[in-house]
């Protein structure tokens, strides 16, 4: 009877470790060589029901662009590291063998059913790595990849963390996805936010043009967008974070860049502390663009030094180019219900940062003198349902009553002004009661 038991046990035994060995396929690591044939290989023997271990300790070398593709059901639990090129040459010919001009140019796509990227809190681990600074120092813009394209229906990212980044981190298409704890370091080493040598352009944290969207806990440093919604988002929550360095803010756009149709719906920004940033809240469209922005709510935001806590504009274009384009069709992106709550804090002195290489500015506004908390430049008639409510933010060192505001009143919309919140007009910020 007992060594009956005991056959049973170990033939149960047996078949644990079977099954587990089974459903965890480990990357292999050959150093100073390139790991990609390798992970491609795990990637397509195990694509569907298992877990993908990038092991603990393990730096690889991640030296080519890969496409993870037709994942179902799978957990990629990146416990280790993993590194792009250290050479700017070597990147740049190989995102134009994968993309030629294409953006974005995802260093790493994933796309799937049920996909879940987990990395760890330890330190190092969970991180992928981009060598960006040699990039940033140079300043070279030409064939930047993405880090990561996260094209997966129901999924999580969590724990990652993007380090030293080319350019933007993670571009979201996909649907039905939960990030949390996200840590991004796009900080130069010997940078700063009013320098533009060395400045980390366009290193945005996440561009989501996906549905079903939660993103709850994000630290990071970088010089662009924390969170930038794109054409064809909706439902998409952000919540909890914190965005350092020169951030851009949490923005939505652009949208309707030559003369597009783009849809963005249902957005929730809520609890953000925003250090230093050029923006806290923001809406970008080009001048003549089309489609629609709807139901858009920032709440909760700290603002740390912040050069422009509420920026909208709906007439966008590149101003070193010359004069504004003409909008001869006379459209824009329309604007429809953008709640702003509960904003404190205090305004920058500089309204720009590093990333100004031109004259004007790319952000120059005319007026701005670093004590306005809201800009808003408006296509006249076509915002409506925009509110803000409790704004206590003040220009450094002075009082609440120096703060200011840009908005011209012949830009809203019959009877806005009743339910705007403060009166719109180029002077001093007045709060206004707001009829039900
Ligand atoms: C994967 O798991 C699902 C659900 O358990 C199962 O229906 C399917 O047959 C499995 N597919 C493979 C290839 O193992
Ligand atoms: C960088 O990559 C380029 C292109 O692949 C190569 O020619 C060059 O030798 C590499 N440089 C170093 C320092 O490895
Ligand atoms: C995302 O994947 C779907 C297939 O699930 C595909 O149709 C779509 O083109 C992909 N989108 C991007 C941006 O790669
Ligand atoms: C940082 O160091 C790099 C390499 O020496 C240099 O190219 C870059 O200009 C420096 N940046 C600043 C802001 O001094
Ligand atoms: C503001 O920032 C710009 C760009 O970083 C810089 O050139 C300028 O000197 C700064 N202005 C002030 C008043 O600090
Ligand atoms: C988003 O979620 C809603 C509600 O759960 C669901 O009806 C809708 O199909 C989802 N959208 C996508 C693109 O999955
Ligand atoms: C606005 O968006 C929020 C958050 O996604 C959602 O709960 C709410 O139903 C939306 N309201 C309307 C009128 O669409
Ligand atoms: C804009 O259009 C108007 C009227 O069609 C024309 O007079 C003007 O020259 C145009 N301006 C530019 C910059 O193209
Ligand atoms: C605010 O930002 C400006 C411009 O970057 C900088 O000169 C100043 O030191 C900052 N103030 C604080 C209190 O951080
Ligand atoms: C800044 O501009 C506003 C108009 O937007 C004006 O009311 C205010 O007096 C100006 N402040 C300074 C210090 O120039």
């Amino acid at each position: 009877m007992r060594s009956h038991l005991l056959f049973l046990a170990s033939v149960l035994f047996n078949e644990a470790v079977v099954q587990a060995t089974n459903n965890n396929c480990i990357v292999p690591h050959t150093p100073n060589a390139d790991d990609s044939p390798a992970i491609m290989e795990v990637f397509g023997r195990c694509s569907v029901n298992k877990t993908i271990v990038f092991s603990a300790g393990v730096a690889y070398n991640a030296w080519t662009p890969m496409r993870w593709t037709g994942l179902s059901n799978v957990n990629i639990n990146v416990k280790g590291s993993l590194h792009l090129p250290n050479n700017i040459t070597d990147v740049q010919a190989k995102v134009v063998t994968a993309y030629g001009t294409v953006t974005p140019a995802p260093w790493f796509y994933i796309q799937g059913t049920n996909v879940h990227l987990t990395g760890s809190e330890s330190d190092g681990a969970g991180a992928l790595h981009g060598y960006g600074q040699q990039w940033w120092d140079g300043m070279v813009q030409k064939s930047r990849p993405t880090m990561v394209q996260f094209n997966v229906s129901h999924g999580t990212i969590s724990k990652m963390k993007v380090i030293k980044p080319v350019a933007q981190g993670f571009n979201i298409p996909g649907n039905n996805i939960i990030i949390k704890n996200h840590f991004v370091d796009a900080m130069p080493t010997n940078g700063s936010r009013d320098l533009t040598a060395s400045f980390p352009f366009n290193t945005d944290g996440f561009n989501i043009g996906g549905q079903n969207i939660t993103i709850d806990g994000y630290y990071g440093h970088n010089g662009d967008d924390c969170v930038s919604i794109v054409n064809k988002a909706k439902n998409v929550v952000a919540k909890n974070g914190y965005c350092g360095f020169s951030s851009h803010g949490l923005s939505i756009g652009s949208l309707g860049k030559d003369g597009a149709n783009s849809q963005v719906a249902d957005i929730v920004f809520d609890n953000w502390v925003m250090d230093n940033a050029v923006y806290g809240a923001r809406f970008k469209s080009w001048t003549g663009g089309k489609g629609l922005a709807r139901n858009i709510t920032w709440k909760n935001m700290k603002l740390v030094n912040v050069s422009t806590p509420i920026f909208i504009t709906q007439n966008y274009y590149d101003q070193n180019k010359g004069p504004r384009p003409n909008n001869t069709e006379g459209t824009s992106t329309k604007v429809q219900d953008f709640h702003f709550e509960n904003f404190k804090g205090d305004i920058n002195p500089n309204y720009t940062d590093g990333t100004c290489i031109s004259n004007p500015c790319w952000n120059w506004v005319d007026g701005i003198n670093g004590t306005q908390g809201i800009i808003f430049d408006l296509y006249e008639g076509t915002a409506t349902g925009l509110q803000v409510k409790n704004f206590h933010v003040h220009p450094y060192q002075q009082g609440y009553e120096k703060t200011t505001v840009i908005c011209d009143p012949a830009t809203l919309a019959a009877g806005e002004q009743d339910t705007l919140g403060f009166k719109c007009q180029n002077g001093p910020f007045v709060e206004t009661s707001i009829a039900s």
